[in-house]
């Protein structure tokens, strides 16, 4: 059976742990040519192993999203290694580092260079990746598609203020960018998730109380169940796959139903 992305070759950011690296997977299962990109090298070329070693096709490039040459290098890689660019998956993103025994920083704890820093990755990360896949879909005559991590703190009150407003920030120019390049049949969508046990924001998806957490990660949600990064990742394989062929501009909730609304009465 021909898989959902076969035969496409797609670049996923933020590749080398959590969500990034179960959308390598999950592409290449699908049948993608995958290009494992990371500010890590060493955990960017771990995912490509596992993808290798699972059977398909993948090389690793350490990148950092916030630098847009090398952004435009990790594009250059992928077209070297597979000869064209299908999809950019633009998922590498940080937050506001928690206080230890604390939880979420409020906006005036926040560090005025560390919101910087989580800006330049959380916007300008999305936005130079979108402006390099552009160029190269413009090199290749036109199609492609550009599929975003943002976060359901892009579309209500959640979690960290300036967290949220970076997100909110890629929900909009989702929008906006879909209106913009609709006319060379390039779509744009973004994800947008609820709380997952990866390594981000300093929490340990090897935790011994690993159970625990996701039981009560799961409560925060209508479905009652924790989000795996994989249900993020398989969003994005539909985003990217010609299933969506005729979707563009939307950011898709995978929350387990949060951003619907709440219960009311029995
Ligand atoms: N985990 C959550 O609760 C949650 C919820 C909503 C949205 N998100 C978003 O999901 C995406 C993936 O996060 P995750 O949960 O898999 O976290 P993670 O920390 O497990 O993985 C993020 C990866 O991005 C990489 N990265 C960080 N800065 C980078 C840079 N400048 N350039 C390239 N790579 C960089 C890290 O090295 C890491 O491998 C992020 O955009 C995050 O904001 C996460």
């Amino acid at each position: 059976m021909e898989g959902l992305v076969q035969g496409k070759v797609a670049l996923i950011t933020g590749a080398g742990s959590g969500v990034g690296r179960a959308a390598c997977l999950l592409f290449s299962e699908h049948g993608a040519k995958v290009v494992a990109a990371d500010i890590n090298g060493a955990n960017a070329e771990e995912t490509a192993k596992m993808v290798r070693d699972a059977g398909g096709e993948c090389v690793a490039v350490t990148c950092n999203v916030a630098d847009p040459a090398s952004v435009d290098a990790a594009v250059a890689r992928t077209v070297e290694a597979f000869g064209r660019l299908d999809a950019i998956y633009n998922n590498a993103g940080i937050t506001i580092s928690p206080i230890p025994g604390k939880g979420l920083r409020s906006l005036v704890e926040c560090d005025p260079e560390e919101m910087k820093r989580v800006e330049d990755v959380n916007i300008n990360g999305v936005i130079y990746g979108s402006q390099a896949a552009i160029r190269q879909f413009d090199r290749q005559g036109g199609g492609g598609v550009i599929v975003s991590t943002a976060s359901v703190a892009g579309l209500m009150g959640y979690g960290g203020v300036l967290y949220g407003t970076t997100k909110g920030a890629v929900v909009q120019f989702t929008r906006a960018l879909a209106i913009e390049v609709a006319g060379k049949d390039i779509r744009v969508n973004a994800v947008c998730p609820a709380g997952m046990l990866t390594h981000y924001a300093g929490m340990d998806p090897d935790s011994e109380h690993r159970d625990r957490i996701l039981e009560g990660m799961g409560k925060a949600h209508p479905l009652g169940k924790a989000i795996d990064p994989r249900d993020t990742a398989s969003a994005a394989l539909f985003l990217c796959s010609d299933l969506a062929s005729n979707i563009t501009g939307v950011n898709l909730p995978v929350d387990g139903g949060l951003y619907a609304g709440r219960k009311v009465g029995g």
